[in-house]
């Protein structure tokens, strides 16, 4: 080989390296081979008297991630140096807390010092979806943790329920996903609950309308009504798919097309005239095996954000505290 094809040859090498962001579904074979099994096995025992927790556990890698990338900055408790996220308006009602750290103590019992809370988060999130019956993918795995949290971003990068599918569009592709990852990772509101106070604006006076959302089903509006009374309780929770609320599936789109999703934010999805999303939410509804596809995929997307690698941030020994602190 001529020493210019040679100089070709390593340039190639050291591309490939750069851009593979670091993350690798073998990184903790050798480390921690029972990884797996141990994650698995303390969410399905939480499974056991919390039917709820698997999409709770879900939307924390979500959480996580939209807000300076998978790096656990969301796990972070308050502390003198600690604005935690948990605090975040987005944030405040998140749970699944508890089941993390009871796998992050599982884990420094079988490999110390080895796993860290941003990878718990990733593999939570998958574990949570195959144990309701949705697809598996393989998961990258290498992120570390970071030592600090970001309140302010938590409050401004996070989608809410309320703004419209131009502004959702915008902070999806602000961290790099496209409006296929969008319609796909929607999807994992099939299944998990919300509390009437998120959607409740739909149902009696839209938008200053005096009427209710137009794009609600009279009879899934009836029902949501008996809910969630003008007057009632903000945090009673409602079903996000009422068909199959706790089953990992695509009845959330075939429910979109027939006017009954539950967040504004997931009815726009269908329901923007002219909408790239429509043609997604079609699709998905009517097949399956192309949901679940995109949804592993858009996963691998939404884990693969600005994760912290080599050297950077730390693996915490516990999930909640920068370590020394
Ligand atoms: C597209 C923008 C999104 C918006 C506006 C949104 C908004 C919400 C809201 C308001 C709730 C109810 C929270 C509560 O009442 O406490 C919720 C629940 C949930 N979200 Fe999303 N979300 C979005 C995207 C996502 C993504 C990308 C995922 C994961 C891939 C996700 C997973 C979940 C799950 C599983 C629940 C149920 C949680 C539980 O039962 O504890 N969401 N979401
Ligand atoms: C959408 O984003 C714009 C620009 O950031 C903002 O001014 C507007 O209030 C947002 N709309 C909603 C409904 O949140
Ligand atoms: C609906 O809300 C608007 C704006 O907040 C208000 O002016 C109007 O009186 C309300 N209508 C009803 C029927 O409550
Ligand atoms: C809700 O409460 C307000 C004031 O407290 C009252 O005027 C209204 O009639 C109540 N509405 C319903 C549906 O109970």
């Amino acid at each position: 080989m001529s020493s210019s094809s040679v100089l070709l040859v390593t340039f190639i090498g050291f591309l490939f390296c750069v851009s593979n962001a670091q993350l690798d579904s073998t990184f903790y074979d050798n480390t921690c081979p029972n990884l797996y099994r141990i994650v698995d096995r303390v969410i399905w025992s939480a499974m056991l008297s919390d039917a709820r927790i698997g999409a709770s556990l879900l939307r924390l890698h979500f959480l996580d991630c939209f807000v300076n990338g998978c790096d656990a900055s969301l796990l972070l408790d308050d502390s003198s140096s600690i604005q935690s996220e948990k605090n975040a308006g987005p944030n405040v009602d998140a749970r699944g807390f508890d089941v993390v750290d009871t796998i992050k103590t599982t884990l420094e019992d079988a490999c110390p010092g080895v796993v860290s809370c941003a990878d718990i988060l990733a593999l939570a999130a998958h574990t949570s979806v195959v144990l309701a019956g949705g697809p598996s993918w393989n998961v990258l795995l290498g992120r570390r943790d970071s030592t600090t949290a970001n309140q302010a971003g938590a409050n401004t990068l996070i989608p809410s329920p309320f703004e419209g599918l131009t502004n959702i569009t915008a902070k999806f592709s602000a961290v790099g996903l496209n409006t296929n990852d969008l319609v796909a990772l929607s999807g994992a509101h099939t299944f998990g609950r919300a509390q009437c106070r998120t959607f409740s604006n739909r149902l009696f006076n839209f938008s200053g309308t005096g009427n209710p959302d137009q794009t609600l089903a009279s009879s899934y509006l009836a029902a949501l009504r008996q809910r969630c009374p003008q007057n009632g309780s903000g945090s009673t929770l409602a079903n996000l798919d009422f068909t199959s609320p706790n089953n990992f599936d695509n009845n959330y789109f075939s429910n979109l097309q027939n006017n009954q999703g539950l967040l504004q934010s997931d009815q726009e999805l269908f329901s923007t005239t002219g909408a790239a999303t429509i043609a997604i939410v079609n699709n998905f509804a009517n097949n399956r095996a192309a949901f679940f596809h995109s949804f592993a995929v858009s996963m691998t997307n939404m884990g693969n954000i600005s994760p912290l690698t080599g050297s950077s941030g730390e693996i915490r020994s516990d999930c909640k505290k920068v370590n020394g602190s």
